[in-house]
């Protein structure tokens, strides 16, 4: 969470309450200030001696908020110091100034925007979209500097935001004028909405130069974007498509008070103009816009040659997907400021830098068809059938729709041109419609009555978003995902047992549910499509070895609604053995830890089920087995009583694995480090909870050890 004011701070644009504005500006350091006790102030001072010393201490600690990502204060703390520069304010309106925190916002709307010169032109960059591409970009860097090609080049590794690039000019340092890049040469002026950005400072601080005239990239990180479409999701306001548009929306209103209602922010990757400030290279140069106050990718790197580059964008695109703001590739910059010189710039690109870009997460594509799929649980799914097309770096024919309330919500007609997503590992997913491309004929979706594949009923459960076949295990399509998933690779893991196979298990009518597995024969399964003997053989084989599992797996191959591997866990340690769980009341379910109402439910409804009941006796009965697991009574438990904070990310889980560990470990999975916290476990790029963490002397351990508490279990 951002430092934010509460009570009388609070207000409030068309409706919504907004956060506090504030600034950074030039301030003590730190240590003074901690030595000084923050808030308390012994000698009686004057009303303006208090004020300067309120907004010192306020600046100083944004910028530990935001520029450092080491806050040494809470958010209540600090919201306390805002409110007390805010009455004092209000008590002697003289003392304001136009760079106090206070004073973010208060301009009026503007008619339009004025344009700003741009001193020296905003460039663009040249792009590389493959490895040879990069060696191309690092030769010809030698060529030009006349240099052996096994000399290593110094290379300043950014990432390469995806959002709009500003410029800011500090003159005495204080911001005096921002400007968007427009054309390269001159821009509009945005001063009146960068000002209302919390992470950039109105003031620089430390030593700062006369004149300064700093670029970067305005963007809204992925966290910020969820919160500002869900806010827009209830107000009944157009929800944007994704960040970069939100954060272009946001900078280009004429209403400052618009864009302070928006989760912007700013890292500076580069310098203009600098007077009375000398760099021998960029990486300098970002050190000392961190030391004037100014927000700086703290994932930015130097190397040296052509080989890391390739390691850093390697590394980049495999951290892209759980970083909290977007990236489009990486760029690589000259480190040296004199050879950048030596090397100049050539038609608006400085030949001194490259983007390497990543592969485009998102691209245009028309719908072709859309059909209904049908899952484990009935629930209807509506998939596009794309015209195929190259994106996240792999080729997509469909894309999920989700159900028929995003469907309206996005206005998707088949014969309509989208944009189609896919993210990492995300499954593809159509993100909106083109409408200036929109065909004459186009056909609306609409969700069949019968489900397509066993013409039972289709229910659309009202308040519910998705609607179900009401078939059951009558259905095949449900009789086979539900076969799948009981022999996935994290239930009961029948190796060789893939999807095409399931599939045509089921359609021969050679199984109907999942124990009829343990009854099939190499020979029946000879026959089938892409199956040798040898092929066959394994399977069985597979097949045989999987009926010694866990009750963990066992639990969460069921396929009970709601019921997956965390609480399938949950639930095998809390009673042990399986017939104990089927006999539990509602009660007893409610008893577990992270079990509520719902899950609970569909837990009782399932073991009733005589036809599920038959199953599992059938499934034990073919020789499927585990080991009962000792139930501990809770303050027997490794963990029990002690407070535990995750923070970062994990190699080997999910955010959601490690906390259903923790509680199995008798932990309490806290979301806020205190004095209170027992222990923080750190995972990779850990933040301001294991600054906090370190600060308040909390014990910090590692992955590896939340690992070994595990195996210990
Ligand atoms: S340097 C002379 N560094 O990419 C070099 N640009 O195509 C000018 N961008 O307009 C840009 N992250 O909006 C630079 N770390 C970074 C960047 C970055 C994003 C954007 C910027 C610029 C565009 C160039």
């Amino acid at each position: 969470m951002q430092p934010g004011v509460v009570g009388p701070c609070l207000y409030s644009i068309n409706g919504m309450l907004c956060p506090p504005i504030f600034s950074v500006g030039a301030a003590p350091s730190v240590a003074a200030l901690l030595e000084s006790g923050l808030t308390t102030m012994t000698a009686k001072q004057t009303p303006p001696q208090e004020a300067t010393k309120l907004r010192a201490e306020i600046n100083d600690h944004n910028y530990r908020y935001y520029v450092l990502d080491a806050p040494v204060i809470s958010d209540a703390q600090f919201d306390k110091l805002f409110r007390k520069l805010q009455e004092l304010e209000a008590q002697h309106p003289e003392l304001i100034t136009p760079d106090s925190p206070t004073q973010r916002i208060g301009a009026k709307p503007l008619a339009g925007f004025e344009e700003i010169k741009h001193t020296v032109p905003m460039l663009s960059l040249a792009n590389a979209f493959d490895e040879d591409e990069l060696a191309d970009f690092d030769r010809r860097v030698h060529d030009r500097l006349k240099r052996d090609i096994e000399a290593p080049i110094t290379y300043s590794c950014e990432p390469k935001l995806d959002g709009l690039a500003v410029s800011l000019r500090y003159e005495a340092g204080k911001l005096v004028s921002a400007a968007t890049r427009g054309d390269g040469y001159a821009g509009e002026d945005i001063t009146q909405n960068i000002r209302t950005i919390k992470s950039i400072p109105l003031h620089l601080r430390d030593k700062f130069p006369p004149v300064l005239e700093v670029r970067g990239e305005v963007f809204i990180s992925k966290k910020g974007f969820a919160e500002l479409n869900a806010r827009a999701e209830k107000t009944g306001e157009k929800v944007f498509v994704n960040p970069r548009n939100a954060a272009a929306g946001s900078l280009r209103q004429l209403d400052p008070q618009i864009t302070a209602s928006r989760p912007l922010t700013m890292f500076c990757y580069g310098v203009g103009v600098v007077e009375g400030a000398e760099f021998k290279s960029h990486s300098e140069s970002l050190q000392a816009l961190k030391r004037w106050g100014l927000r700086v990718n703290t994932a930015a790197a130097v190397v040296k040659g052509l080989k890391q580059c390739a390691t850093y964008y390697q590394k980049m695109a495999s951290q892209r997907a759980g970083l909290d703001y977007d990236i489009d590739g990486v760029v690589f910059k000259v480190d040296d400021l004199a050879l950048q010189k030596t090397l100049g710039t050539v038609s608006r690109a400085p030949r001194w830098a490259v983007a390497y870009k990543f592969p485009a997460e998102e691209e245009n594509t028309q719908i072709e068809a859309v059909d209904f799929q049908v899952g484990r649980t009935g629930a209807l799914t509506p998939v596009a059938r794309l015209k195929p097309v190259f994106v996240g770096g792999a080729t997509v024919s469909n894309a999920t729709l989700h159900n028929m309330d995003e469907i309206a919500r996005k206005d998707v007609r088949v014969g309509d041109t989208v944009v189609v997503r896919r993210a990492g590992d995300v499954i593809p997913m159509v993100v909106s419609v083109i409408k200036e491309k929109r065909p004459k004929q186009t056909q609306e979706i609409t969700l069949p009555s019968e489900c397509p594949i066993c013409g039972s009923e289709v229910m659309h459960v009202p308040g519910e978003a998705v609607a179900r076949c009401m078939g059951g295990l009558t259905c095949s399509a449900q009789r086979k995902e539900s076969i799948k998933h009981f022999a996935a690779r994290r239930a009961m893991d029948i190796e060789g047992l893939g999807d095409k196979l399931v599939e045509q298990l089921v359609d021969h009518d050679l199984i109907h549910d999942a124990a009829d597995l343990y009854t099939l024969k190499a020979d029946q399964l000879a026959g089938l499509e892409r199956m040798a003997e040898k092929s066959a053989d394994n399977v069985i084989a597979a097949l045989e070895k999987s009926k010694t599992t866990t009750l963990p797996r066992f639990i969460y191959a069921l396929g009970i609604r709601e019921v997956g591997e965390t609480i399938a866990r949950t639930l095998a340690h809390a009673f042990g053995r399986l017939d104990k769980l089927m006999a539990a009341d509602e009660e007893a379910l409610l008893a577990v830890n992270d079990v509520g109402p719902i899950v609970a439910e569909y837990v009782l409804h399932f073991f009733q089920q005589a036809s599920n009941r038959k199953v599992i006796e059938r499934l034990q009965h073919a020789g499927v087995h585990w080991p009962a697991i000792e139930v501990k009574a809770a303050e027997d438990l490794p963990l029990a009583g002690k407070t535990v904070v995750l923070t970062g990310t994990f190699t080997h889980f999910s955010r959601e694995d490690a906390k259903a560990h923790l509680l199995a470990l008798g932990a309490k999975v806290s979301g806020s480090v205190s004095k209170k916290t027992d222990f923080v476990i750190a995972g990779e790029s850990a933040g301001s909870k294991l600054t906090k963490a370190q600060n308040l002397g909390v014990t910090v351990v590692d992955e590896a050890t939340l690992q070994k508490w595990v195996a210990a279990l």
